[in-house]
């Protein structure tokens, strides 16, 4: 099944808005850059390559339809640029998205303002194109980790729900899939968001592979009693060192596979890289609000006034990770050379 996350409609961003599913399926047109940014920080469009994705067409809905000299458009992309990248800190590939849109429109300067629009909205369909045809790669060269009759657990959701194409740790259970392997996944729920119950579940089954929902806390005694065979999650932003940012939980579990010995793999594209950090210390964690957590959906689960600690993100070191899946490739311990390499 083709799941559209996010498709550029004559003047409107249409997303999936996620926070209905898996109860209705229904689709969100944002026609202007606060919308849109607005469904960004409720997550309504979430996961690392999604939000630069529609990132990219929320600056060309800055220009969209305007008839302004070129002074006005530019103040019109940087106030679009400033807004957007102030939606969710921890995934680069929004501010990866958001730069390169603001060097095309660079690159347009001297244009009529319909040939800049024209040239916004090439470019955010490059970006498109690109995460979707990487996602392809990415579960190529994955699946190749994966046997036939292997169980999977994955955290968070790393699916079409959450890029432009197939997923990139999903991506790899639906490529080793039409490889005639069959693969069985097991989803942590995901807390407190419920991204894996509400969102991995639902596309999984979508897709005619057979998944186990568990709580996040039942990951520990699967492993032990032998039942998950390798770790498979997405990511946010990857430091040189190969220290992963991803939802809050991810690390947890690495220390888990170690400890019982089951593969830890990472799939995410190289837009998911941050060259600049030499480790994954200084990788912004952006911090939610307490009410994810005392009030989750409407009902209240703890005294109002207790304190709250709600990262939505958490920091796995590089040396508990067993390989990277990229669009070019597999990288293995030590990254950096891989990196250094595959990003020139
Ligand atoms: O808060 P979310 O739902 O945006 O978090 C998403 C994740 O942590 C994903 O695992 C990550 O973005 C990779 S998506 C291919």
């Amino acid at each position: 099944m083709q799941i559209e996350t996010i498709k550029w409609v004559s003047g409107a961003v249409r997303i999936i808005d996620q926070t209905r599913l898996p109860l209705q399926l229904v689709y969100l047109d944002c026609r202007d850059v606060e919308t849109l940014a607005q469904a960004i920080e409720e997550l309504k469009v979430r996961g690392a390559p999604a939000i630069g994705v529609a990132a990219a067409y929320g600056v060309v809905l800055s220009v969209w339809g305007q008839e302004d000299i070129s002074q006005e458009l530019e103040r019109k992309v940087r106030c679009a640029v400033d807004r957007l990248s102030h939606t969710r800190p921890t995934a680069i590939n929004l501010f990866w998205a958001l730069e390169k849109m603001q060097r095309a429109f660079t690159q347009s300067r001297g244009e009529e303002p319909e040939r800049i629009q024209h040239l916004l909205l090439q470019e955010a369909d490059r970006i498109f194109e690109q995460e979707r045809k990487v996602c392809q790669k990415i579960g190529e060269n994955g699946a190749a980790l994966l046997e036939d009759g292997m169980s999977v657990l994955t955290h968070c959701n790393a699916g079409a729900l959450a890029t432009a194409g197939l997923g990139t740790a999903l991506g790899v259970i639906y490529a080793a899939k039409s490889q005639g392997k069959r693969i069985c996944v097991f989803a942590d729920e995901t807390r407190p968001l419920l991204q894996g119950a509400r969102l991995t579940t639902w596309e999984l089954l979508q897709n005619e592979i057979e998944v186990t929902l568990i709580c996040d806390n039942a990951a520990a005694a699967l492993m032990r009693t032998g039942r998950i065979d390798a770790v498979m999650v997405g990511a946010d932003r990857i430091a040189r060192n190969g220290d992963v940012a991803n939802k809050v939980g991810t690390y947890g579990l690495a220390i888990l596979a170690k400890e019982h010995r089951i593969p830890f793999y990472v799939a995410a594209p190289l837009s998911t890289l941050d060259m600049k950090l030499a480790d994954g210390s200084k990788i912004p964690i952006e911090q939610r609000s307490p009410e994810e957590v005392t009030r989750g959906f409407g009902l209240p689960t703890a005294p109002q006034e207790v304190k709250v600690f709600n990262p939505a993100f958490d920091v796995t070191p590089g040396e508990l990770v067993s390989a990277i899946i990229l669009e070019k490739g597999i990288a293995r311990n030590p990254y950096e050379p891989t990196f250094e390499r595959w990003v020139r």
